[in-house]
């Protein structure tokens, strides 16, 4: 299938996000773990230039431990701060705080040399659409915060979460577009909901995605559907059988068992998945 992204109001946002970025010292960028690159905007790179900044690898529980740590492994070994994270269920969300102190370590010491003492780290969320990022500054500020904004001294109509006395967020998440020239990313984001399925053929979408698992995770479609691992549309016809997907007349329901299998996917019902490993496809710019 040929992905296709129409980047809707990626400019005005690209925008918003600049302003935002004046007002702040980390930019918290939260990737999907299944696919961290493919998930990214390079762009980020050049916005936040002069930044520090820390990586979350969000939606962790889902994709594969293994490749996990290979991904913390290349983030570290670039020099990028990085955690695994699950921010629906607040795994990993403890080990921020001290990432964040690692993470902008010169500025507190920067500070500190100029006689300024506790003045918070200020820190702005972003990513793509769908990584996480509302559940994340709900789950990470919890009921605990309190909203800062609108005070003296506080940028007028931006609104702070004071998360303790060292780290301040906005809560406003700068929202990044994915970007992709490249065919693959765009089918993995597709895989992970990132494209509007409404733009999507489902069926050609499963297709692609059983050829990837057929590959990359041999035996996991027999286990969950009881289907040879033959081509892509053999395997679609099993699931068709295997979950009973039948239009009047008998006829196969092909749209019906590719919804199905969608869904178990994302919903990490066919266990936790990567859709990328360091050292394949994109890199880091
Ligand atoms: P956004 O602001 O970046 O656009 O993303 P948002 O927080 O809305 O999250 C998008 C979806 O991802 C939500 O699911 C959310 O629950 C889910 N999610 C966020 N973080 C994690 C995580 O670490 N692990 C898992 N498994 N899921 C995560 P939804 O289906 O849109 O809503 P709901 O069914 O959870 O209510």
């Amino acid at each position: 299938m040929n992905y296709q992204w129409y980047p809707g109001h990626m400019t005005k946002a690209k925008r918003a996000m600049q302003e935002d970025l004046k007002l702040i010292d980390l930019i918290i960028e939260l990737v999907d773990a299944r696919m961290p690159l493919s998930s990214r905007n390079p762009d980020i790179d050049e916005l936040g230039k002069n930044k520090f900044r820390l990586v979350l690898l969000n939606k962790a529980d889902l994709a594969d431990p293994a490749v996990n740590r290979e991904w913390q492994d290349y983030f570290q070994k670039k020099g990028i701060h990085v955690l695994e994270i699950n921010a629906k269920s607040g795994t990993g969300l403890k080990a921020i705080q001290g990432k964040v102190q690692e993470a902008c370590r010169e500025k507190i010491e920067r500070d500190r040399k100029r006689g300024i003492l506790n003045r918070p780290v200020r820190a702005m969320v972003a990513g793509i659409p769908n990584v996480g990022k509302s559940t994340f500054i709900n789950s990470f500020a919890g009921k605990a915060c309190t909203k800062t904004g609108n005070k003296p001294g506080v940028t007028k109509g931006k609104q702070w979460i004071r998360l303790n006395k060292g780290l301040e967020l906005l809560d406003t998440p700068g929202i990044l577009w994915p970007k992709f020239e490249d065919q693959a990313v765009g089918m993995k984001l597709a895989f992970i909901g990132s494209i509007n399925d409404e733009i999507l053929l489902k069926e050609e979408l499963a297709l692609d995605l059983i050829s990837f698992l057929k590959e990359a995770y041999p035996g996991l479609l027999t286990e969950r559907y009881s289907v040879e691992e033959k081509e892509a549309l053999f395997v679609l016809e099993g699931i068709c059988k295997s979950r009973k997907c039948y239009r009047k007349g008998q006829e196969p329901d092909l749209e019906k068992a590719a919804g199905i299998l969608i869904d178990d996917f994302r919903n990490g019902r066919l266990g936790r998945i990567s859709l990328e490993r360091p050292g394949e496809g994109r890199q880091e710019r």
